[in-house]
């Protein structure tokens, strides 16, 4: 699975985007550490707190489907600029795969490429839990 592959998945689910609100669609596939592939997009509501963004989506989706170890996830929207995760999502992969490698395109199929470690450094993970008694 190329970076181009993995792009274009987000490319393709992003046309399901549910965003009647916003206008701006944006779709996320997530790579397993298998290699298998799992998209996402975002899907909006009329009470506008509410809602999901694509990467979010994309790894609900993957771990709803068993898998925990993710090695890259691609994102990208219809506007012109790189489409970054938000912060929550970026809370989120975290969560799972802080080595993750994230690949920010925008419409004309551009992008740039990121490890998570820099889009959020000093990220508070299970691990500052582990002598609490959680049960991770
Ligand atoms: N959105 C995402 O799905 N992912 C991002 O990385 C940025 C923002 C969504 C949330 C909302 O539906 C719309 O884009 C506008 O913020």
């Amino acid at each position: 699975m190329t970076d181009r592959n993995l792009i274009d998945m987000a490319a393709e689910v992003m046309q399901n985007s549910y965003s009647p609100y916003s206008e701006f669609k944006v779709g996320a596939a997530i790579e397993c550490a298998d290699g298998s592939v799992f998209a996402g997009c975002n899907v909006e509501n009329a009470a506008f707190r509410v809602g999901v963004c694509a990467e979010t989506a994309a790894l609900a989706a993957a771990v709803s489907a068993g898998h925990r170890e993710f090695k890259r996830i691609a994102v990208i929207s219809e506007g012109s600029s790189y489409c970054f995760p938000c912060g929550m999502c970026r809370q989120m992969l975290n969560e799972f795969a802080p080595n993750l490698e994230v690949l920010c395109a925008r419409a004309d199929g551009r992008y740039v490429s990121y490890p998570l470690t820099s889009l959020l450094p000093m990220a508070f993970g299970p691990e500052h839990m582990a002598d609490t008694g959680s049960r991770i």
